[in-house]
């Protein structure tokens, strides 16, 4: 099958590149890529600060949504023509990928592919680090770092969905406004010099169970302070440095746990028991219109570039996708 894919010329330049697609593996589908999700991690591996794994593809891109255009051998539940969405072992940015069918989700009929590409990496990433690690429970108070990200947003929802209750910070008041409009029940500007103080009038010191932290860096001491007893802090970005000078005694006397993972560090068998579980907690509430994905920008194929710039720039809230259909 005939593919256009995104080459890597070097870190300034993404070219559009023609080649032949590799027949689908046993327990791998095909996938006609309609959209590919950006990543932070697309980025850092354009300017060669994330290794490739052995085992993955070196072209960009870790999600995608599509039709499934060829089954391979000891793949069961899939037709031709399935809409699908997958996290892919690299590969995405691509009109056609190789997909693990374990890692692949059936889009339900009022999820199109545009929404779709939005939801694989997101979906896991929250259930894994919020809901597996943080083991958020229902009457539990969530605190989302990066509200406004493809990942915060997903992550609102998903616990609003489950009946947490769910405070986040953004850089903004435009950002904090359309944070709050998904769901939030409470929004703090990070860039406010009072934020200490903006948490502790709203008496959220020693509040929050289970903090998402994307920031890392000086958010660490906080988060800890926030923190209630037992309360659970996953780390899963460093956008604020990933340095951080503690304080021990908290961890102590509130027995909190510090914790944090990467996808691609899960490994094939704990990403397919992550899907495993989405498919029975996550998917019945996107299939009823409780969790939605927020597009930001599409751009075409040809744009990778410009795509990934957009999400540098930071001016971006929710998700921005490729749009990799051929014309
Ligand atoms: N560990 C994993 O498995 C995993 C998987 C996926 C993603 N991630 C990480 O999750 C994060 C979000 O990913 P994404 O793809 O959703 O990216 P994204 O949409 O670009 O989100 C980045 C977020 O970081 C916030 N941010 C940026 N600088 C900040 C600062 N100095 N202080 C506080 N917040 C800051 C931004 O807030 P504003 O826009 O409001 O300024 C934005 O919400 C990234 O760090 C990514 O590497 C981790």
């Amino acid at each position: 099958m005939h593919r256009q894919y995104i080459d890597i010329e070097n870190p300034d330049t993404l070219s559009l590149c023609n080649d032949t697609i590799a027949a689908a593996d046993a327990g791998e589908i095909t996938i006609a890529v309609d959209f590919a999700g950006v990543n932070r991690a697309d980025i850092l591996q354009r300017l060669g600060l994330y290794p490739v794994p052995d085992d993955a593809s070196p072209i960009l891109g870790l999600e995608v949504a599509g039709k499934v255009a060829a089954i391979g051998p000891n793949v069961e539940g899939f037709e031709i023509g399935d809409s699908v969405a997958a996290l892919v072992q690299g590969g995405g940015y691509a009109t056609s990928v190789n997909a693990r069918a374990d890692h692949t989700l059936k889009l339900p009929a009022n999820i199109n592919s545009r929404s779709g590409a939005a939801l694989p990496e997101a979906l896991l990433t929250v259930w894994h680090n919020v809901f597996t690690l943080g083991r958020l429970k229902p009457d539990e108070t969530l605190l989302v770092h990066g509200g406004g990200s493809g990942i915060g947003t997903m992550a609102i929802q998903m616990a609003k969905a489950w009946g947490a209750r769910v405070v986040a910070t953004a850089g903004g008041h435009e950002k904090c406004a359309r944070v709050r409009s998904l769901g939030a029940d409470l929004v703090l500007d990070y860039r406010s010099d009072t934020l200490r103080e903006d948490f502790k009038n709203l008496a959220l010191t020693g509040a929050i169970d289970v903090t998402l932290d994307m920031a890392g860096g000086d958010f660490t001491p906080l988060n800890f302070e926030l923190a209630a007893p037992d309360g659970r802090i996953v780390c899963i970005g460093v956008m604020r440095g990933s340095k951080a000078e503690i304080e021990l005694v908290p961890i102590l006397m509130k027995r909190l746990t510090l914790t944090g993972s990467t996808l691609r560090g899960l490994g094939m068998g704990g990403r397919a028991k992550g899907f495993a579980a989405l498919q029975e907690t996550m998917m019945p509430l996107v299939a009823a219109g409780q969790i939605e994905p927020h597009i930001d920008t599409v751009f075409r194929l040809e744009e990778a570039t410009a795509a990934q710039n957009r999400m540098q720039s930071g001016e971006h809230f929710g998700k921005i996708l490729l749009d990799c259909r051929q014309t």
